[in-house]
């Protein structure tokens, strides 16, 4: 059949039309909601770079999170700005650590909310780096030692998943490892497998505090030209032990979306950072773009591509979107 006998505008005709062949459906199931910890009480900075978004100290952050699980939103992730940065991120394996303490106060006032804490160095490391450095870059099994104690402190504390964005070989493996034998054998892992070294972290480096002091993470981040890579980045996470796989930017990577969820069948999170998020804002705040609009395609895009799951910094207010639509 060819038209004039086939006209696919039919089904457009209107909006009950469209949304009983509609192909991709977008939840606040679906969301989890970045939030940045920082150290003291009674802190609440705004973040230049990304209006709408704040550091908070710890009482601050659990007011939030009462706020997220009342938009239905499943899940935050927690990044720490620590009082005291130092060469190897110390305060990042510390049980009185920001986000230790966070965790502790959030399950204890909003304990169906999931909590998951990205385990990385750059935040704690007075250079900045994602690990400890020797001869100048970071050194992978010295960090992998780290990292393990940081994982295990935020699982202690009650963290629901931890999610290590370090890219260090063989991470995933290590923490799986010591969470097993300290008996957190039912802890998962959100692995960040497929994160690239992206000029779209810009404004959660300003809202972290974590740029490099010298160089860049190109040396254990991933080139974005890289496609198969990824392949092999996800597979290799896999094996040791990834409970969900990230892929990181989400927008200009929305083939690498598609190629790890067609090739694994496996739960894929993407995260939609701080650059996709601000450069949207910004062109809104010009009246250039259609805020709410803009969003919404943007999250469909990504739902689109093969992610089951989305970190992004629009999730409230998708949520009351989505709550408030039809
Ligand atoms: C590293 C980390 C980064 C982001 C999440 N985890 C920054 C980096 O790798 O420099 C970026 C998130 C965003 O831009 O929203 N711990």
């Amino acid at each position: 059949m060819e038209f004039p006998a086939l006209r696919l505008r039919r089904l457009r005709k209107n909006k009950n039309f469209r949304r009983m062949v509609r192909e991709t459906s977008l939840s606040v199931d679906d969301f989890i909601l970045p939030l940045f910890v920082h150290y003291g009480e009674g802190v609440e900075n705004p973040i230049p770079s990304m209006p709408g978004n704040y550091q908070m100290s710890v009482e601050n952050i659990v007011k939030e999170c009462r706020e997220v699980e009342e938009l239905g939103i499943p899940a935050v992730m927690l990044f720490g700005i620590p009082s005291e940065k130092d060469e190897i991120g110390s305060q990042s394996f510390s049980d009185e650590g920001v986000v230790q303490r966070a965790v502790r106060a959030i399950k204890k006032e909003v304990p169906n909310l999931l909590v998951i804490t990205d385990v990385c160095f750059c935040e704690y490391t007075s250079h900045g780096h994602c690990g400890v450095i020797k001869d100048g870059d970071v050194d992978n099994d010295e960090t992998l030692k780290l990292l393990v104690r940081q994982a295990l402190s935020f699982a202690r504390a009650g963290a629901d998943m931890v999610a290590p964005s370090d890219m260090m070989d063989g991470r995933v493996r290590a923490i799986r490892e010591e969470l097993d034998i300290n008996g957190f054998k039912n802890l998962p892992i959100m692995a960040y497998s497929a994160k690239y070294s992206s000029a779209f972290y810009g404004p959660f480096r300003e809202a972290a505090e974590s740029a490099p002091q010298f160089g860049d993470r190109k040396s254990y981040q991933m080139d974005i030209c890289n496609s198969d890579e990824a392949l092999r980045e996800v597979e290799l996470d896999l094996m040791e032990g990834a409970d969900m796989v990230m892929v990181k930017p989400a927008l200009p990577y929305l083939d690498i979306i598609y190629r790890v969820k067609t090739e694994f069948r496996v739960p894929v999170a993407a995260y939609n950072v701080s650059g996709e998020f601000s450069a949207i804002v910004a062109a809104c705040e010009r009246g250039w773009l259609d805020r709410e609009k803009v969003m919404m395609e943007v999250l469909y895009s990504i739902k689109r591509a093969g992610a089951d799951v989305i970190l992004t910094y629009f999730a409230k207010d998708a949520a009351r979107i989505l709550a408030g639509s039809r």
